[in-house]
């Protein structure tokens, strides 16, 4: 009979990166994570103006059926109903305090359906996967998954 070892090891931080050489690209790699990292749920989509955010939640609506996915910047929440579930689509760019957020009624809604969230950072903290996207050159982005 062995002897019961706990060892406590935290789970490793992996960092993938992807490099897009356009939208195109970005657009892939978006319908990668919807298929492959669906299980987060959250998505805490982060970079500069213009990095690729809204192009790759294109890519992600469009594998689940919507070919038309525009910018929320003015309504601030765009939302799809897809075969994965209900989608929605967050743009905080123009978010004007932490109430505004509340406002929006993601509060019974984060962590059931599937929520990506463009400039995520402006919010205290919100639990999903980290995505940073970084405007290298005029066509090239590097977009990197933060997985716990
Ligand atoms: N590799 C690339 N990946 C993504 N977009 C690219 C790439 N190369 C060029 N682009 C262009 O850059 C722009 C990216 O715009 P997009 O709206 O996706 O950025 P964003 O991060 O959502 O910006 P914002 O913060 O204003 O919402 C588009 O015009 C797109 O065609
Ligand atoms: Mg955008």
């Amino acid at each position: 009979m062995g002897f019961p070892v706990r060892v406590r090891v935290p789970p490793p931080a992996l960092r993938v990166e992807f490099l897009s050489e356009g939208a195109e690209d970005t657009e892939l790699i978006g319908a990668y994570v919807s298929c492959r990292f669906a299980h987060f749920k959250t998505f805490l989509l982060v970079g500069d103006l213009g990095s690729g955010k809204t192009t790759f939640v294109r890519g992600f609506l469009k594998l689940l059926g919507y070919s038309n996915v525009r910018s929320p910047s003015f309504t601030l929440i765009n939302t799809y109903r897809t075969p994965l579930g209900t989608v929605h689509h967050v743009d905080l760019y123009r978010l004007e305090s932490e109430e505004e957020f509340y406002t929006l009624g993601l509060g019974d809604v984060l962590g059931r359906e599937t929520v990506l969230i463009e400039w995520a950072q402006r919010l205290p903290y919100v639990e999903g996967l980290w995505i940073e996207f970084q405007h290298l050159e005029e066509n090239r982005r590097k977009i990197t998954l933060k997985l716990p």
